[in-house]
C-alpha cells in the first residue's frame, strides 16, 4: 500500500474552515455556567432563607450545623472562628461542586468555553503542544471517581429531604402528610440529579471494568446497559439537573421570604 507523508500546518488560534456557527455552543456554555456559578455562590453565602417549613434548599443539604430544624448537629459550632463567614452551605457544597467540576462532560465543555483550549473541533488552538490532563493541575481531574462516591451519598440525603417535605405542621402543632408544589420541586431535583449522577462515566467503568467479557456477568451487563442508557444523554441530564438544583434553591428561598406562596396539592 502506498502512502505519502503530508505535513499538516497548524492553524493560528481561532482559524478554521468550518462554515457552521461552531462558537455558539461554547458561548452558551459560558453564559449558562457563569450564571449558575454567580447565583450558587451568592446563595451559598446568604446563610438564611434556605428552608421553609419542611422544605430545605438542596444547596444546604445535608445541613450539618445551622439554625434550621433540619440541622444534624445543632447550631453554628462555638469553635467556628468569629472572623470567618459562616453558612451551612459552605460546609458541604464542595462535594457536589467538585463532582461537577471534574465531570468528563463539563471538562470538555468548560475547556472550550472558558479558556478556548481547544476552542472547538478543527479550530486553531491557542498553543502548539497538547498537554492534556497528564500534568498538574489538570491531572487532579482524576479524583472524579471519589467525588462520584460522595455524589451518590448526596442522592440519599436529598431523597430523604423529599420524604421530609411530605410532612407539614399545622397551626395546632400537629404533623400530617401532604404534598405541596415544593415537594414536587424537590422530588424532581432528585430525579434529575439521579439521572445525571447514575449516568456518570466513572460508574460505567466501575461496573464494566475488571472483566474481559461483560456477557459472562448478566447482572452487571444489565446494570451497564442502564448506566450507558443514561450516559448517552449525559449532557442533557447535566444541564437539566444544574438548572433544577438552582431553581429548587430559588423556590425555597422565595417561599421563605414570603414572595412566593407554596401551594398544597394534597
Ligand atoms: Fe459526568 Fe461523571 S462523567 S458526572
Amino acid at each position: 500500500m502506498s502512502y505519502a507523508d503530508v505535513s499538516l500546518k497548524q492553524r493560528p488560534f481561532g482559524q478554521t474552515t468550518r462554515p457552521d456557527a461552531w462558537w455558539a455552543q461554547p458561548l452558551l456554555v459560558l453564559a449558562g455556567l457563569s450564571a449558575f456559578i454567580v447565583y450558587s455562590t451568592w446563595a451559598a453565602f446568604q446563610g438564611e432563607h434556605y428552608y421553609d417549613g419542611p422544605y430545605l434548599s438542596p444547596f444546604y443539604s445535608p445541613e450539618l450545623f445551622g439554625d434550621s430544624p433540619h440541622n444534624w448537629f445543632g447550631p453554628r459550632p462555638a469553635w467556628w472562628p468569629a472572623w470567618l463567614v459562616f453558612s451551612p452551605a459552605l460546609l458541604i457544597l464542595w462535594a457536589p461542586g467538585g463532582f461537577r467540576l471534574t465531570c468528563y462532560y463539563y471538562r470538555g465543555a468548560y475547556y472550550k468555553s472558558f479558556w478556548a483550549d481547544p476552542p472547538s473541533c478543527a479550530v486553531g488552538e491557542p498553543r502548539k503542544h497538547y498537554r492534556g490532563e497528564n500534568s498538574f493541575p489538570l491531572i487532579m481531574q482524576n479524583v472524579h471517581r471519589y467525588f462520584f462516591y460522595l455524589a451518590v451519598l448526596f442522592l440519599f440525603f436529598l431523597a430523604h429531604d423529599v420524604w421530609k417535605a411530605m410532612w407539614f405542621n399545622n397551626t395546632a402543632g400537629e404533623t400530617s402528610f401532604g404534598i405541596g408544589v415544593g415537594t414536587v420541586v424537590l422530588a424532581l431535583n432528585v430525579v434529575f440529579l439521579g439521572g445525571y449522577t447514575l449516568g456518570c462515566h466513572s460508574l460505567r467503568h466501575l461496573i464494566g471494568g475488571f472483566l474481559d467479557q461483560l456477557s459472562r456477568a448478566p447482572a452487571r451487563q444489565k446494570a451497564y446497559g442502564c448506566v450507558s442508557c443514561l450516559n448517552r444523554r449525559h449532557m442533557l441530564w447535566a444541564w437539566m439537573s444544574l438548572f433544577w438544583v438552582g431553581f429548587s434553591d430559588l423556590y425555597v428561598r422565595l417561599c421563605s421570604m414570603g414572595i412566593w406562596k407554596d401551594l398544597r396539592i394534597l
